[in-house]
C-alpha cells in the first residue's frame, strides 16, 4: 500500500505486534523539563559518530535547541524537496505512515531529525488515530523509523517533558532508556513520569525496552554528600536496581549557554579557545558575548566527554 506521494505505508492497521527495536537505539528522558536531556542527546549523538559510529540523533521535542547548528548555520544536508526542520520531518513521517527522511551529515556520520513546533502536532494525530487504531498507535514513531534503522549503528531520541503521549512514542522506538535528573525534589518527581511510561510502553507494545540507567546532572562535583541522598532518590523513584552512573558533569552556565548560541557541541566550542575574542573586543563591537569562549569549557567538555564515554561502556555491560 502506498500514500499519494508513492511512499510505502506503514502498517496502517495499527496493530499492537512487537517491532524490535534496533539494538543501539537509546532515548534520553524524564518528566521534569530543562534538567539537560536535550544536550546529553546531542552529546551522545555527537561522541558516537566522531568516533565513527552512523549515528541517528532524533529530537522528539516541540523545543529546537539546534545544539548541532543546523537551522542557524544550514549545517547538513535536506531531503530532497521537503524540509525536516521545526519538527517537520517528524511529523510528516508520522502523519503519512512513511519512512523517516532525516538531515544528513549535520557532522561526519551523523544525520538528524530536529524537533520543533510541529512536533506538538504528532500528539493530536495520535490521539484522533488512538479512537480508530487502538493502542498500536504508539508504534508509529517505531514504524518509520524501522526501513532507515538499518543504515545506522546508533540511534539517540531527545524527548519532550511533560507529555505522556510523545514520551511513550519515544520509548515504543527505544532498545533503553537513560534517565537525567538535577538535584532538586520535582527533578525527581519528574522521573517517577518516566517510570511510570516505561513500565506501560514496556507492558504493552515493547517488551525490549531496558531501563539502562540514571544520572545527575549538572551538579556542583564536589558535593557529594548531596550526591549521595540524590542517588537514594534515585533509586526510591526508579527502583532499587536501577543503575547510577558516576560521572557528574559541572553546573556551567556560561559556556554551556554560549555553545548553544555558536551551535557547537562542547568539545567544538573548547576548540576555539586559542582564538577566543576579548570583553574588550565585545565592547567595541567587533564580537558577540558567544565568541569570548570562558576557560571553563575545557572542564565541561571533559566531564561531558566522560559521561558520554561512561554511557556507552554501561551500554555495551547492559547489551
Ligand atoms: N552543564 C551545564 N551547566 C549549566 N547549564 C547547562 C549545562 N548543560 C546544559 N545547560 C543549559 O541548561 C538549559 C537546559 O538544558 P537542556 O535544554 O539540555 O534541558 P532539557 O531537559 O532538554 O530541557 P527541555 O525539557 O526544555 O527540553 C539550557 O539552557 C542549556 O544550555
Ligand atoms: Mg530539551
Amino acid at each position: 500500500m502506498s500514500n499519494e506521494e508513492g511512499h510505502p505505508v506503514l502498517n496502517p492497521s495499527g496493530a499492537t505486534q512487537a517491532i524490535e527495536p534496533p539494538e543501539g537505539a537509546t532515548a534520553v528522558g524524564t518528566g521534569k523539563g530543562g534538567v539537560g536531556k536535550s544536550t546529553v542527546a546531542a552529546h551522545l549523538a555527537g561522541e558516537s559518530a566522531a568516533a565513527g559510529h552512523r549515528t541517528l540523533l532524533i529530537c522528539v521535542t516541540g523545543q529546537d535547541d539546534d545544539d548541532l547548528g543546523i537551522k542557524r548555520y544550514g549545517c547538513g544536508v535536506q531531503p530532497q524537496g521537503v524540509t525536516a526542520l521545526d519538527g517537520e520531518g517528524l511529523y510528516r513521517a508520522i502523519h503519512d505512515r512513511v519512512p523517516l527522511q532525516p538531515i544528513r551529515e549535520v557532522r561526519p556520520n551523523l544525520d538528524v531529525l530536529p524537533g520543533g513546533p510541529r512536533v506538538a502536532d504528532i500528539a493530536n494525530v495520535l490521539m484522533l488515530r488512538l479512537m480508530q487504531e487502538g493502542p498500536g498507535v504508539v508504534l508509529s514513531l517505531a514504524r518509520s523509523l524501522a526501513p532507515i534503522a538499518p543504515l545506522y549503528d546508533r540511534i539517540i531520541f531527545d524527548s519532550a517533558p511533560e507529555q505522556d503521549a510523545l514520551e511513550q512514542l519515544v520509548l515504543a522506538a527505544a532498545r533503553t532508556l537513560i534517565v537525567p535528573t538535577r538535584s532538586d525534589e520535582s527533578s525527581i518527581k519528574g522521573m517517577e513520569r518516566i517510570s511510570k511510561n516505561f513500565k506501560v510502553v514496556k507492558q504493552q507494545v515493547n517488551p525490549y525496552l531496558q531501563m539502562a540507567g540514571a544520572f545527575l546532572y549538572g551538579s556542583n562535583p564536589s558535593a557529594t554528600l548531596m550526591h549521595s541522598s540524590v542517588r537514594e532518590d534515585i533509586r526510591t523513584t526508579l527502583g532499587e536496581g536501577t543503575p547510577i552512573l558516576e560521572t557528574i558533569v559541572g553546573y556551567r552556565e556560561v559556556p554551556a549557554r554560549n555553545a548553544r548560541k555558536k551551535g557547537l557541541l562542547f568539545g567544538e566550542y573548547a576548540e576555539l579557545l586559542p582564538n577566543t575574542a576579548s570583553a574588550y573586543d565585545v565592547k567595541a563591537g567587533r564580537a558577540k558575548a558567544e565568541d569570548v569562549v570562558p576557560d571553563t569549557i575545557i572542564p565541561l567538555s571533559k566531564e561531558m566527554r566522560s559521561l558520554t564515554t561512561e554511557i556507552f561502556e554501561h551500554h555495551r555491560r547492559v547489551a
